[in-house]
């Protein structure tokens, strides 16, 4: 599994990683099943949140990385209304109790609310003080909420953005992706798969992606998921609950795409036209 420098922070993370949105839906046994073959594929960062599951699938990530902490990269998020200074602090000791850890590797802000970001940015600096996270970061950021969070914490303290990426949705491609290259923030893309919607095999793109995939003796999702992390700077977050998708998925941080095989998707699946808003789910 190929890794990359995390944003400035100097540790070296998976291109694929595993999310766990929705988890608590699929079974306890699978859920714990396939985040375990996914750390035995070196699979390390899991993406969770306080908000999954109202806090069932902290506790199911907690099952599953018991006895392995050190082999994690372990990222969490804060709700925005939960996101004051002493917010941040009681809901990163809620997280850390359902995961059975000491520490966070990355706490995330999960959008932007109406707490003031000075006071969410306060409440992470301290929370790396004390130890209890390594890293902080923020989620759904546009432009001009990273401008923002960067005029209060300075260079090299925001760890990463995590934000909607699929290929289908390409915005952050625009601006995103090049303020946080310029500026060293990692950026993780989620619902790399569409959040279950991936582009079916009689669409144009779908037809691309087979072409390739066909070409590579490798499937559709390893393609796509190649294509989404083809910069140093981009991560992505698949979710799975099935050890054979978690191993497939994991598969495809080996590959990659040559030029001609990215324009062939690139124009498979075109950019458009920067929207208003970033898009989220
Ligand atoms: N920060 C945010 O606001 C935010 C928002 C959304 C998501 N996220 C994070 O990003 C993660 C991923 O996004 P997502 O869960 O929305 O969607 P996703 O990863 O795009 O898609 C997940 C769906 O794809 C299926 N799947 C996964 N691998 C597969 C494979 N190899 N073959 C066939 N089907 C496969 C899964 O089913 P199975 O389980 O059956 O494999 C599931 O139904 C989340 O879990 C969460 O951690 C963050």
């Amino acid at each position: 599994m190929r890794l990359k420098p995390f944003g400035r922070t100097g540790v070296a993370v998976p291109a694929i990683g595993q999310g766990t949105w929705y988890m608590e839906r699929d079974g306890r046994p699978n859920a714990v099943a396939a985040l375990r073959a996914g750390l035995d594929l070196g699979v390390s960062h899991i993406d969770t949140a306080e908000m999954y599951g109202s806090g069932l699938v902290e506790e199911i990530v907690g099952e599953a990385i018991a006895g392995r902490r050190e082999n994690v990269f372990l990222v969490s998020k804060v709700l925005p209304q939960h996101a004051s200074f002493e917010g941040v602090l009681r809901a990163c000791e809620g997280s850390l109790g359902r995961l059975r850890t000491e520490h966070l590797d990355v706490y995330l802000l999960h959008w932007r609310g109406s707490h003031p970001l000075e006071q969410t940015i306060g409440g992470f600096e301290r929370l790396v003080r004390d130890g209890k996270i390594r890293f902080w970061g923020v989620s759904n950021f546009d432009v001009e909420d990273l401008e923002a969070a960067l005029a209060i914490a300075g260079e090299g303290r925001m760890a990463c953005n995590q934000v909607l990426y699929h290929l289908e949705e390409r915005a952050i491609e625009h601006e995103v992706i090049p303020w946080c290259r310029e500026h060293g923030v990692a950026i993780v893309g989620y619902s790399p798969f569409g959040s279950g919607r991936f582009p079916s095999a009689t669409s144009g793109g779908g037809r691309a992606l087979a072409e390739i995939a066909r070409a590579r003796r490798i499937t559709p999702r390893q393609v796509a998921l190649a294509f989404l992390v083809r910069e140093d700077t981009v991560f992505a977050i698949p979710k799975s609950s099935s050890v054979e998708h978690v191993r497939e998925n994991a598969a495809a941080g080996d590959v990659e795409l040559s030029a001609e095989e990215v324009e062939q998707i690139v124009n498979a699946f075109p950019l458009g036209r920067q929207p208003r808003t970033l898009p989220a789910l």
